[in-house]
């Protein structure tokens, strides 16, 4: 089959798997104007016009771009294709044309619809250079054959990229969507430390603070804080650790490391001295016991209290 065929290109993302990424207001309007343009191709196609079908996701490493890929071919009912640019990229001459080819041949089969997504995009379209060098010259006869395949394709095709300035503009123009991830905002950020700290949970105060003390941390970032929290929880009293929160919070931070291109949100930058920190609950409650065992003069509104979705 030809999807299996594929996977000398990259790695299958099957529907079910999907988890949906939490987005600011404007990308998910987006999203969904996209979706139901998709859904309308019918009726689009009566008056002439056809779907867009092409998207490139540009955004910082850990922000979601293969999350909300994955999202929207699950969305669409549809397998995905992540296709890792080392598998298509070769030293041989004239190789790497033929693996591109290759690549859109397999996912062109009518029987067997694919979300095509292209990771790290810009390793294989960069800007075309007028040819000194004969490495120049197959370089450009390389993005040439992507431009003509790209074009050619009928299914979907979304590109990821941390650089879109990189990207040849002319590839950057077959394209009809584009779509900028920015680092998730203060709401934002309160609902991914929610999602990832469940069945755990904060009350709204200590939310909203610990979710300003990770300004400018991306998605990825809060949900591998979160996982090193609660790994803590469970592991820290097997093995005789100081459970206390300074202490815990010193050993989680110091084994995650945020991306150097996206900045130390404050978090890490204060540690366990962060009045984020003092502002938890300790040890952090289930989320169910919030607003069961506060006293009620305590109590959060239940409104105010975010859980897992
Ligand atoms: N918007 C989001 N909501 C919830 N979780 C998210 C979101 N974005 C990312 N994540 C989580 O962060 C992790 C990394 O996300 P993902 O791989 O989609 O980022 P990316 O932009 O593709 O990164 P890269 O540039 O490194 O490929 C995933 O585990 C995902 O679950
Ligand atoms: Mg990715």
């Amino acid at each position: 089959m030809a999807r299996d065929d594929i996977s000398e290109f990259g790695d299958v993302f099957e529907p079910q798997e999907a988890q949906e990424p939490i987005l600011a207001r404007g990308v998910r309007a987006a999203l969904q104007e996209w979706l139901e343009e998709i859904w309308a191709e019918t009726e689009l196609a009566a008056v002439g016009i056809t779907a867009r079908k092409r998207a490139i996701f540009d955004g910082k490493p850990g922000v979601g771009k293969t999350t909300l890929a994955h999202h929207l071919a699950a969305r669409l009912g549809l397998p995905m294709v992540a296709v890792r640019p080392e598998r298509v990229i070769s030293k041989y001459v004239g190789e790497t044309g033929q693996n591109i080819g290759r690549m859109f041949d397999l996912a062109s089969n009518e029987d067997d619809p694919i979300v095509l997504f292209i990771d790290e995009f810009d390793a294989l379209s960069r800007q075309r250079r007028r040819g000194e060098q004969a490495s120049d010259d197959e370089r450009n006869e390389e993005v040439n054959t992507l431009l003509q395949r790209i074009e050619q394709h009928k299914g979907f095709i979304i590109a990821a990229t941390n650089y879109g300035a990189h990207i040849d503009q002319a590839i950057w123009r077959r394209f009809d969507i584009h779509l900028t991830l920015e680092l998730p905002g203060q709401r934002e950020r309160e609902l991914i430390t929610a999602r990832y700290l469940a069945p755990f949970g904060l009350p709204a105060a200590a939310l909203r603070s610990i979710a300003e003390s990770l300004d400018t941390a991306s998605p990825a970032l809060i949900r591998k804080l979160c996982e090193g929290l609660k790994r803590q929880f469970i592991l820290g009293p097997k093995l005789g650790y100081d459970m206390s929160r300074e202490a815990t919070i010193a050993r989680t931070l110091a084994t995650i490391h945020p991306h150097p291109d996206v900045g130390k949100p404050r978090l890490w930058s204060l540690g366990e001295r962060d009045s984020a920190v003092r502002a938890l609950p300790w040890p952090i409650p289930l989320a169910d016991e919030i607003s069961a065992s506060a006293p009620a003069s305590a109590r959060e509104p239940a409104a105010n209290v975010v859980r897992l979705r």
